[in-house]
């Protein structure tokens, strides 16, 4: 990380769980950062960003903004795609321009989950609903215009924040006895400590283009509910059920796991089992 002590970082979508996650690490390490919030940085404004960045002149932009509400991308499908596909169009002719470096963030959802083992780099994206679309012609549209980039696909982030499924769960685990989880949906959990340390980590190996950035090994979201739930010494009862049980507006793969093969391999690490994650985690965030 020490080449990177002297590099200026932009942060766009400062107020989700991944963005907070850098601030806390840049302010820790003295790492000079910017992380205006969305009323003054917002990604979607072309004049807004412009001024942003010619004013800031980053050495990297890390787009953390997104549209992330799976189910409402339904409906709110231009919303979805000016977020997920034109706005990192323009960040990443902009970046060309200044000659920035952009490190940007996709999802597992561009896969349909229909493989039966964890995804690769190679593998062939065909998303089953609007977010996964948006956020595929993200990644084409950086692609297409930019060489100085980094597109990390990554699955259900957890990171500080009430957005993320452990946080969800342990409300509802407060409220009920029993809970009943979806056991044909998996995945890999994947922490935003664990992103940024890994981001950085690539940036200092002078990796780029596409990577799979999760957790090792996967898991169904009972598996996640019922280890958090040991964990953390909740008696609440989980139940296996079907995510058609839950009626949800997008369709959703099943097996959506991804690889970190080719991640571990360029960057000559094994990296940590989402379990041991989990356990640090719980230690940093809710024992603290
Ligand atoms: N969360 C997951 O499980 C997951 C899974 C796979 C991939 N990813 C990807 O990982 C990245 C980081 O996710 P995250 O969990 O940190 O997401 P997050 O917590 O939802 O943060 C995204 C942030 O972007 C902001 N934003 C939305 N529109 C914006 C705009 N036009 N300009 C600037 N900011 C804007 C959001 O603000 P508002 O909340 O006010 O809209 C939110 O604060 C995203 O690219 C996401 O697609 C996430």
């Amino acid at each position: 990380m020490k080449n990177l002590k002297d590099k200026k970082f932009l942060i766009s979508g400062a107020n989700g769980q991944l963005g907070k996650e850098f601030s806390r690490f840049f302010s820790l390490e003295q790492i000079n950062y910017y992380s205006p919030d969305e009323s003054v940085f917002d990604i979607t404004d072309k004049e807004k960003t412009d001024k942003i960045i010619s004013n800031y002149k980053p050495d990297y932009l890390l787009n953390c903004a997104a549209y992330n509400l799976v189910d409402n991308a339904e409906d709110d499908t231009a919303l979805a795609f000016k977020i997920n596909s034109d706005a990192p169009g323009l960040l990443a002719e902009k970046c060309k321009e200044k000659g920035i470096f952009l490190v940007h963030y996709s999802s597992d959802y561009v896969f349909d989950g229909t493989k039966g083992a964890p995804y690769s780099e190679k593998d062939s994206p065909n998303p089953l609903n609007v977010y996964g679309q948006s956020k595929l012609k993200g990644e084409k549209v950086i692609q297409e215009k930019l060489d100085d980039h980094l597109i990390f696909r990554m699955s259900w982030v957890i990171g500080p924040g009430q957005q993320n499924f452990l946080y969800k769960l342990s409300q509802w685990a407060q409220k009920n006895k029993e809970l009943n989880i979806s056991d044909d949906e998996i995945s890999v959990p994947t922490f935003s400590a664990d992103i940024v340390n890994l981001t950085l980590l690539s940036l200092g190996h002078n990796l780029r283009g596409l990577y799979h950035l999760v957790s090792s090994g996967y898991a169904s979201r009972y598996e996640l509910a019922k280890y958090y739930i040991e964990k953390t010494g909740l008696d609440t009862v989980v139940n296996p059920v079907s995510i058609t049980t839950f009626n949800t507006k997008a369709q959703r793969p099943k097996f959506s796991a991804m690889s970190n093969k080719k991640l571990s391999d360029e960057l000559r690490i094994t990296i940590a089992s989402w379990e041991e994650s989990l356990d640090k985690y719980c230690k940093d965030n809710i024992n603290e």
